[in-house]
């Protein structure tokens, strides 16, 4: 057990900690210069080398990037990729007719020959991560303007890029981090035939759907398989019957040990997005304006959803998902505002900001370059607010309402064809009337209409009038101001909701159509929207946001050189990062203490007979009344789920949970709900990553679906009875 850390500056507002270390989503090239003195003394018996080497196979070949949006990791050296149900879950939905309902029942391939392939779908490898900084800011000077610096930027990357060394069948890429002070460039090898293996009955893969997203305790096995299939050469190849499955550098080897509170794990894979060095303005703006205003809007659109799903069952599975989408960021954000506020985040961010402008001033130096720095961030977040306000309505509404994402499809078409070339216009029609076909299947009026109604009138009385559409209150006024009516007029003659009509239309005679549907009333009203926008807040949100990028690259780099003591991390950006913890409970609010582990008794507990969320199937239930658990129980119960500190975000979803002996325990699928605000401000009190416990995951595949096949290959090992 380490000894508490209180640094000088922060203890006087953080509590003491034990596991401060657990912040941070690291670069894994760099752990072994700033993290593996730390990771080894918080229980890890393997070296930064067996996690990041160029020259051998290491932990980060056995990593990928799934799909662009989430992560996998590869159990067998014939390429079985493992990701979460929910990253699976498209793909699985794709394949899935009413006589092979895989979503409801599950799928098992018993053989290659089973496998189904996935058009689309893809897994990027990390080759190499190079340094890249000073290359690309060769040229750079204080005194350029933004335009001028990014395009000799530009420049230096493309150069960068065409001299890269690489094979011809790698691809790179480079990115800036901490706000483009430093950049760093990317070596991948991206394969595009992924074949779906195996995927269990929703009841198990979403357990709890909607009611258990982000809460801990959680029993969901969220998990699917896949395969890379490469060429003979077992490089990269395009979809082909020929192809065999891909023979990896490295796969993780399983353990059946499973993990105490307190042990050590690790997280790898690919973070999409936080924002840790805010301004501490921004941080009050999220919680006080930003948040609150998407949640007050995503409960009167879910509201609305949900009471037609109830009574309709037809429109219970047209919207199961997008109810999904919606819930999950609205029941995050309420998370968010909930741990930014108990812990105090704004208070906290101030007392940094007094420390820095302490240290800043003290140095005649730091006090020309960073001076004034603080209170310019703060006059540009006051001047952002009321647009970032105006944003949030715009984009939350007109997401939400999904006449106006026809009236989108259809406008972005016509000026298509106006202004491209033949080849990107016609290439635009297919793919948008395919989408479309898509869209009308899981499209209701009657949902669309409330959801107008509803969510327009926010848009009208909750808004500064200088903001609103004219053509929105001209309407509305014909309309006597009364909202019902104006929804019913537009409803009642909206040739847009008529599906089968604008997609014959779209077959017979795109061109016609295309100019004629140009006076379509709900076309005229949605583009005074984009406009109204387009004039009175985009022009301005992004001169500021401009401003506030450039002085957050600066107060970044001001950061780094003060505060010479903190160890920093870049944010998330899509790109392969390690982020190591504990497992450990967490007191979630006063008088609750939650464990670290949950089991199949926590399964059964919730069991709900025939319900949407919570059915258990009868297979299940059957092993759990023979406590039939083969090898992956432990003391006569089945691990279903366990939580640690390590720090994550949305993208690590699939990310594969290590020992500190580099072995797989557990698949990361969630965030506890007190904790989300760790995108913003992570706190080890509140902060766990929620993990499906691999010997969970095994006993499904082994027991419930009885595919042995893939359990002999996997390399399942004891680590703890060395
Ligand atoms: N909260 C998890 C993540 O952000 C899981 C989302 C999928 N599950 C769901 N019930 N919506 O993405
Ligand atoms: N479910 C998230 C994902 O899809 C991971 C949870 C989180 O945001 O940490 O990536």
């Amino acid at each position: 057990m380490r000894a508490p850390k209180c640094f000088l500056v922060i203890s006087l507002v953080l509590r003491c900690s034990f596991s401060i270390a657990s912040e941070g989503m690291w670069l894994p090239l760099l752990l072994e210069k700033l993290n593996e003195k730390e990771m080894k003394s918080l229980g890890m018996k393997i070296s930064a080398r067996d996690i990041y080497s160029i020259n051998s196979g290491s932990l980060k070949d056995a990593v990928v990037s799934f799909g662009g949006f989430c992560t996998g990791g590869i159990i067998s050296s014939k390429g079985l990729v493992l990701t979460n149900h929910h990253c699976g879950f498209d793909a699985i939905q794709n394949h899935s007719t009413l006589e092979h309902n895989y979503i409801r029942d599950g799928f098992w391939a018993k053989d290659y020959r089973e496998e189904l392939t996935n058009p689309g779908l893809y897994a990027t490898f990390i080759i190499r991560i190079d340094d890249v900084t000073k290359a690309v800011l060769t040229g750079v000077t204080p005194a350029m303007t933004e335009s001028e610096r990014q395009s000799v930027i530009d420049k230096n990357i493309s150069e960068l890029r065409k001299n890269v060394k690489k094979e011809t069948h790698q691809e790179s890429f480079v990115r800036g981090f901490f706000e483009a002070n430093q950049y760093y460039l990317f070596v991948t090898e991206t394969y595009r035939d992924i074949r779906l293996v195996g995927a269990p009955p929703s009841s198990i893969g979403t357990f709890g759907k909607d009611t258990d997203n982000w809460i801990w305790p959680r029993h969901t096995g969220d998990f699917s398989m896949f395969r890379i299939y490469a060429g003979k050469d077992n490089k990269p190849a395009e979809y082909s019957a020929e192809n065999v499955p891909y023979v990896p550098k490295r796969s993780l080897s399983i353990s059946l040990d499973g993990v105490n509170e307190n042990d050590f794990t690790m997280v790898f894979g690919f973070p999409g997005r936080t924002t840790e060095y805010l301004h501490s303005e921004a941080v009050k703006q999220i919680i006080e304006v930003n948040d609150p205003v998407k949640i007050a809007i995503r409960d009167k659109a879910l509201a609305v959803i949900d009471g037609f799903m109830r009574k309709d069952e037809q429109i219970k599975i047209q919207y199961a998902e997008k109810y999904a989408l919606i819930s999950n960021a609205w029941k995050k954000w309420q998370g968010e505002i909930l741990g930014l506020t108990r812990t105090n985040a704004v208070a906290r961010k101030k007392m940094y900001e007094a420390e820095f402008q302490k240290r800043v001033n003290a140095s005649p130096q730091w006090k020309t370059e960073y001076g004034t720095l603080l209170s310019d961030l703060q006059t540009a977040y006051d001047e952002l607010k009321p647009y970032g306000l105006a944003n949030d309505y715009y984009l939350e509404i007109t997401g939400k309402i999904e006449l106006f994402s026809i009236a989108r499809r259809i406008n972005t078409l016509r000026i298509l064809k106006n202004n491209g070339g033949k080849f990107d216009y016609s290439a635009a029609l297919t793919k948008t009337r395919d989408s479309l076909v898509v869209f009308y299947r899981e499209f209701s009026p009657v949902v669309d209409r409330q959801l107008f109604e509803v969510l327009m009138e926010m848009y009208v009385k909750d808004q500064d009038s200088r903001v609103v559409s004219t053509k929105v209150l001209e309407e509305l006024k014909a309309a006597n101001n009364d909202f019902k009516k104006w929804t019913n007029d537009i409803y009642g003659g909206a040739e847009l909701t008529a599906g089968n009509k604008i997609l014959a239309s779209l077959e017979q005679n795109p061109a016609d159509f295309l100019e004629k549907i140009k006076d379509n009333r709900v076309i005229v009203l949605y583009a005074d929207m984009v406009d109204a926008y387009n004039r009175n807040v985009a022009g301005k949100l992004n001169e500021i946001q401009n401003r506030i990028n450039i002085l957050q690259r600066t107060y970044m780099q001001a950061q780094m050189a003060v505060m010479k003591e903190k160890k920093f991390y870049p944010d998330a950006n899509r790109t392969l990062r390690l982020t190591y913890g504990n497992v450990k409970g967490f007191n979630a609010r006063d008088g609750v203490k939650y464990d670290h582990y949950t089991y199949l008794d926590g399964v059964m507990e919730k069991y709900i007979p025939g319900d949407y969320e919570f059915d258990v199937p009868e297979k299940i239930r059957k092993l759990y009344r023979n406590k039939d658990y083969g090898q992956y129980g432990k003391n006569g119960r089945l691990p279903v789920c366990f939580i640690a500190t390590n720090h994550t975000t949305g993208g690590n979803s699939g990310s594969p949970a290590l020992d500190g002996y580099g072995n797989l325990v557990g698949l990361n699928f969630d965030r506890a709900w007190e904790g989300t605000m760790s995108d913003i401000n992570y706190d080890p009190s509140i902060c766990r990553n929620i993990m499906v416990d691999i010997r969970y995951v095994l006993f499904i595949i082994d027991k419930y679906a009885e595919a042995g096949q893939l359990i002999k290959e996997m390399k399942l090992v004891h680590p703890k009875k060395k």
